[in-house]
C-alpha cells in the first residue's frame, strides 16, 4: 500500500467523469523500477556471503558522489534501504535520449515548450536523498499518513528519506521564486511485486502559479479558473501523446491539493490511472509568500504511459542493459511498439509460512527481491487462514522469469531455498 495517486492510492474516489473532444471519447494518467553505468565502484563480495549483486560501494547522483555507508545503514534500525535500491540511485533512466523514459519525457517537454513558449523552467537532476520536511511536512501529509511508515517509504534515517514523489521539491522550488517548473526524477516505494510495480520509477511534477490578473479577467472565481486551466492543459498534453484515446477524470483526495483529480486512459480494455493533480493547498503557497496567489499541480507516472505507448509489457525491462530491449528505441520517436524478444518459461515456487504480528508483504517482497533482484517476476498470496489457535498462514506463488535467459532448475531451487532461509531469519515467520 503506498500513498498518492501513482502506484496505487489509498484515498477514496467520489465520481468520474467521462470525457469528450473531437467527437472521442477520451480519458484521464498515474505511475509505479542494474547496476551499471551510475555504479563508480563496486567491490567482490565476502566469499561467505554469496550474493546475485556486487556490492555498489558509491553511486553518482548529478555529479556529486555518494557513498554507500551514506545511505545504507546496518547500524540505524530506521534505516531500510537495501544495496539493490541504493545501486539505482543516480541511474537516471529519465535522462537518457535513447531510453523510453528519457524519449517520453522529452514528448512532454516539446508540449509544454510549444504550448507554453518555454515558460515552464526544467529541473532533472535533483537529488532523491530528502528530507522528511520536504517529501512529507511541506507538502501537508499528516503526521499519521500511512505513506509515512516504513513499510511504504525507504527511509535513510529518521529525517531522511528517498523521496516517494517530486512532489518533494515543490515547496523549495516556490521559495526559490520559480512560478513554472517541471520536476522529473526518480522516486522510490516499498511495494509489492508485479509487472506494473517496480521499487523505483520515475515521475514528473509539473507546477504553475497564477496572479489575480489571469483569473480576474476571466471573470471565475481563482480556483475553478486554475481547475479548469489544469484540466485543458493535460487534456491536451494526453491528445498530444497518444492521438485519439478515451479518457476521464476522477475526483479523489491529495494532502496537498483541494479539489484532486486522477486521469485515466482507455487502454487494453482497462482503466489505467496515470496521472495525479489539482488545485494547490494555499497553506502550501502561503508558506512562500504566494496568498494572493492560485496554483495547480501535477504528478504523473512515467512508466506506466510508456508501458502504454511503447508497448511494453513489464516495468522491469526499463532496467534492462539487453541490446534486444535497448536497440529497439530511437531518440525523439515516440510509440514505437516494442517487439518482444522470445518469452523465457517462468518458473513457480510456493513458499508457506506462519506469519507474526509484525509481517508486512512488502517486507516479505523486500526479501525475495533482495534475493532475486529483476529474476522475480511476481510475489502472489495464494491462500490465507487462520487456525483454531489464531495464527494465521499465508502461502505465496513466487514466478521467477528471466526476460533474457532460461533460467535453469538449479539456479531457481537456490534462489528458492535463500529466500526460506531469509525469511525465516528476517521476518520472525514459522516455515510450514
Ligand atoms: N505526488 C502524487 C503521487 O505521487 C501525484 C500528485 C498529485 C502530484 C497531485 C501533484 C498533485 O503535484 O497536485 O501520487
Amino acid at each position: 500500500m503506498t500513498i498518492f495517486s501513482v502506484q496505487s492510492t489509498i484515498f477514496t474516489r467520489a465520481s468520474v467523469s467521462i470525457l469528450s473532444s473531437n467527437g472521442l471519447k477520451r480519458f484521464s494518467f498515474a505511475s509505479s523500477s542494474s547496476f551499471s553505468s551510475n555504479a563508480l565502484h563496486s567491490s567482490p563480495l565476502p566469499k561467505t556471503k554469496k550474493r546475485r549483486f556486487p556490492i555498489v560501494s558509491a553511486v553518482d547522483i548529478g555529479g556529486v558522489t555518494i557513498a554507500r555507508n551514506e545511505v545504507v545503514r546496518d547500524d540505524d534500525p530506521t534505516n531500510n534501504v537495501p544495496d539493490s535500491i541504493f545501486s539505482k540511485l543516480g541511474m537516471q533512466l529519465h535522462r537518457r535520449d535513447k531510453h523510453p523514459i528519457g524519449i517520453l519525457k522529452n514528448a512532454i517537454y516539446d508540449y509544454f515548450d510549444s504550448n507554453y513558449d518555454k515558460q515552464f523552467d526544467k529541473f532533472e537532476d535533483l537529488s532523491p536523498i530528502v528530507t522528511t520536511k520536504q517529501n512529507f511536512d511541506d507538502v501537508l501529509v499528516p503526521a499519521d499518513h500511512v505513506s509515512r511508515s516504513l513499510n511504504d517509504t525507504y527511509y535513510v534515517d529518521s529525517q531522511t528519506v528517498l523521496r516517494c514523489h517530486t512532489s518533494a521539491h515543490q515547496a523549495e522550488l516556490l521559495r526559490e521564486g520559480r512560478r513554472r517548473f517541471l520536476v522529473t526524477g526518480d522516486v522510490y516505494r516499498r511495494d509489492s511485486i508485479d509487472s506494473t510495480h517496480y521499487p523505483v520509477f520515475h515521475q514528473m511534477e509539473g507546477f504553475c502559479v497564477f496572479s489575480p490578473e489571469h483569473w480576474k479577467e476571466s471573470g471565475k472565481d481563482s480556483t475553478l479558473y486554475a481547475a479548469e486551466d489544469l484540466k485543458k492543459c493535460l487534456e491536451g498534453l494526453a491528445r498530444h501523446l497518444f492521438g485519439g484515446v478515451e479518457m476521464r477524470w476522477v475526483d479523489t483526495y491529495f494532502p496537498f491539493t483541494e479539489p484532486s483529480f486522477e486521469l485515466e486512459i482507455y487502454f487494453k480494455e482497462d482503466w489505467l490511472e496515470v496521472l495525479g493533480c489539482g488545485v494547490t493547498e494555499q497553506r502550501i503557497l502561503k508558506q512562500s509568500g504566494l496568498e494572493n496567489n492560485v496554483a495547480w499541480a501535477f504528478g504523473l507516472g512515467l512508466e506506466r504511459l510508456a508501458m502504454v505507448l511503447f508497448d511494453i509489457p513489464d516495468i522491469r525491462l526499463f532496467w534492462s542493459d539487453d541490446e534486444r530491449f535497448t536497440s529497439q528505441f530511437k531518440e525523439g520517436e515516440l510509440g514505437v511498439k516494442f517487439k518482444p524478444f522470445s518469452k523465457y518459461p517462468p518458473c513457480y515456487k510456493d513458499i508457506s509460512f506462519w506469519i507474526s504480528e509484525s509481517f508486512t508483504e512488502n517486507n516479505f517482497c523486500e526479501v525475495v527481491r533482495g534475493i532475486a533482484g529483476d529474476l522475480v517476476e511476481e510475489v502472489k498470496l495464494i491462500d490465507s487462514f487462520t487456525n483454531k489457535k489464531g495464527m494465521t498462514s499465508h502461502c505465496y506463488r513466487i514466478v521467477f522469469r528471466s526476460m533474457e535467459r532460461s533460467l535453469t532448475d538449479e539456479e531457481v531451487n537456490d534462489l528458492q531455498s535463500k529466500v526460506r532461509d531469509e525469511v525465516q531469519r528476517k521476518l520472525n515467520v514459522e516455515l510450514r
